[in-house]
């Protein structure tokens, strides 16, 4: 699949942009700060409904602006799909397919399948979990789109089931708050477990793509592995005082079976009960865990060199490209390139040229076109000042 033709109205500082773009590599060149970053973001977004640089979509819609409106026609074997997506600052967001709205605008998700790979794609292998959680979901969500709804599903439960906890610690109304809590409890283990188990089998999935990719660009042959660090594992009661930060005590799940996965949950609930009352907060589930990224017998996290943390994050996302491409009905997804190649030493660069020249469709962004080798210079466009022009 690809992008034949982009129109963005008062999205960041594209006030009104409308291009066409090629199959094979599309290469945006700018100074700093001219839209090329807003205009790959807004395909990303129209894809993913996540932008890679910020939460939420608000800074997506221009300053001064009531609205932004990300609009694209993308093709498939010569049949082309109209995608709108309308971005209110104030009321609902609007998405439209073929001009028929859609019911919800997660509807679009996976219509036009994409991967990201920016510089702060290091942020995955050396911060928090949250960016390990995101990376994963954010795999899942693309590979299977109807695990939107159980995402947005399990936050609503988490959520409820956070502020029952929070108003029985204050009213210290333990006794009314205990049967509400089990009514929650079996929706929470619910879409927690296809959560927890459509992780694991993503990132087992991955990993030969990420041995391959690992291989193909980094200089040593270190390993890289997938494991699963999961809060509904061992005995102990878990140390959370509301940050995220990582436990070094929890244990690696292996078994995706769902039955397997919600007895552990549920019995890790029962567990814990006491404890969640008396802290006011759901204290296990998937939004505990985490992947943990390993390079050899260690993990990447605290360990990894610059380069290797590097040929990581991008190992990470051309698996996810192989991953999306095997199953795809749709041909491969789109390739977005943000700002990468200034980022890496001339080896890598050839590499990763070498890597990507094939993809269905790549958009590349760059500040000095120099620093993109000239296989990917095909189709070159001009960003200036929220301006794009084919040159
Ligand atoms: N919501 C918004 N409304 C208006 N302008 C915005 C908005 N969001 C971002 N901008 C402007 O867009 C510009 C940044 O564009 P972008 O990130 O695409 O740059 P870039 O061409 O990728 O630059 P670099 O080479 O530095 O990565 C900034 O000048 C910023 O002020
Ligand atoms: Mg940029």
């Amino acid at each position: 699949m690809y992008v034949k033709h982009l129109t963005l109205a008062s999205f960041r500082n594209h006030g009104s942009t409308d291009v066409a773009l090629e199959p094979g590599i599309n290469l945006f060149v700018g100074r700093n700060g001219q839209g090329k970053t807003n205009l790959v973001e807004a395909i990303g977004y129209l894809s993913t409904l996540t932008s890679h640089r910020v939460a939420g979509y608000q800074a997506l819609i221009q300053a001064g602006e009531p609205a932004a409106i990300i609009r694209a026609m993308v093709c498939h074997e010569d049949r082309d799909i109209l995608l709108e997506l309308e971005l209110n600052r104030e009321g609902k967001n609007k998405a439209r397919m073929n001009k028929a709205d859609l019911p919800r605008v997660r509807d679009l998700i996976g219509v036009i399948s994409s991967v990201t790979f920016a510089p702060e794609d290091i942020d995955i292998i050396r911060r928090d979990p949250t960016n390990r959680r995101a990376f994963i979901d954010g795999l899942v969500v693309q590979y299977r789109p109807r695990m939107a709804g159980v995402y947005s599903d399990y936050e609503r439960v988490l959520k409820q089931r956070n502020s029952l906890l929070k108003s029985a610690k204050i009213t210290k109304t333990t006794g009314s708050a205990l049967s509400t809590l089990e009514a929650w409890d079996a929706s929470l283990v619910q879409y927690g477990t296809e959560i927890v188990s459509a992780r694991i089998e993503i990132a087992r999935m991955l990993e030969p793509h990420l041995f391959a990719a690992y291989q193909s660009i980094a200089t040593t042959n270190n390993e890289p592995r997938l494991l699963y660090k999961s809060s509904l594992l061992g005995d102990r009661l878990p140390n959370f005082f509301g940050e995220d930060t990582e436990e070094d005590d929890l244990e690696y799940l292996e078994d995706s079976d769902r039955d397997t996965v919600a007895k552990l949950f549920s019995d890790r609930l029962e567990k814990v009960r006491a404890k969640e009352l008396e802290r006011g907060l759901t204290l296990v589930g998937p939004q505990r865990d985490d992947l943990v990224l390993m390079l050899g017998p260690l993990p990447a996290k605290g360990y990894a060199s610059h380069g290797e943390t590097w040929s990581y994050a991008l190992a990470l996302r051309l698996a996810s490209v192989e991953l999306l491409k095997k199953e795809s009905r749709t041909g491969d997804p789109v390739l977005i390139l943000d700002d990468v190649f200034a980022e890496l030493d001339s080896g890598r660069r050839l590499r990763l040229a070498e890597l990507v020249a094939n993809n269905e469709q790549v958009l590349i962004t760059a500040a000095v076109a120099e620093d993109v080798p000239v296989i990917l210079t095909a189709t070159r466009f001009a960003v200036s000042e929220g301006q794009v022009t084919r040159e």
